[in-house]
């Protein structure tokens, strides 16, 4: 199983699939995060990627800047570590 880890609050999750996104997990376990439209249309959302690569199941239309990635909308590919 895929762990999730967001290094500024400190946590490490685990990616269990009953989540939707990176955000919906981070949300559930406490962890409050930017966010705006949830559809990957925004960019609000997007957060430093320090290792590891995600997946857009669903796509998205806006473009996160460099090493960023939009948490609203991307499930882990494996672990991640998150600078949130
Ligand atoms: S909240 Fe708008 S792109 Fe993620």
């Amino acid at each position: 199983m895929s762990k999730v880890t967001f290094k500024q609050s400190g946590k490490t999750l685990e990616w269990t699939g009953d989540h939707e996104s990176i955000l919906e997990l981070a949300e559930a376990n406490g962890i409050d995060l930017d966010f705006g439209c949830r559809m990957g249309n925004c960019t609000a959302c997007q957060q430093p990627v320090l290792s590891g690569e995600v997946d857009y199941p669903m796509g998205h239309t806006g473009v996160p800047e460099e090493g960023n990635q939009l948490l609203c909308c991307s499930v882990p590919k494996g672990d991640v570590v998150i600078d949130a």
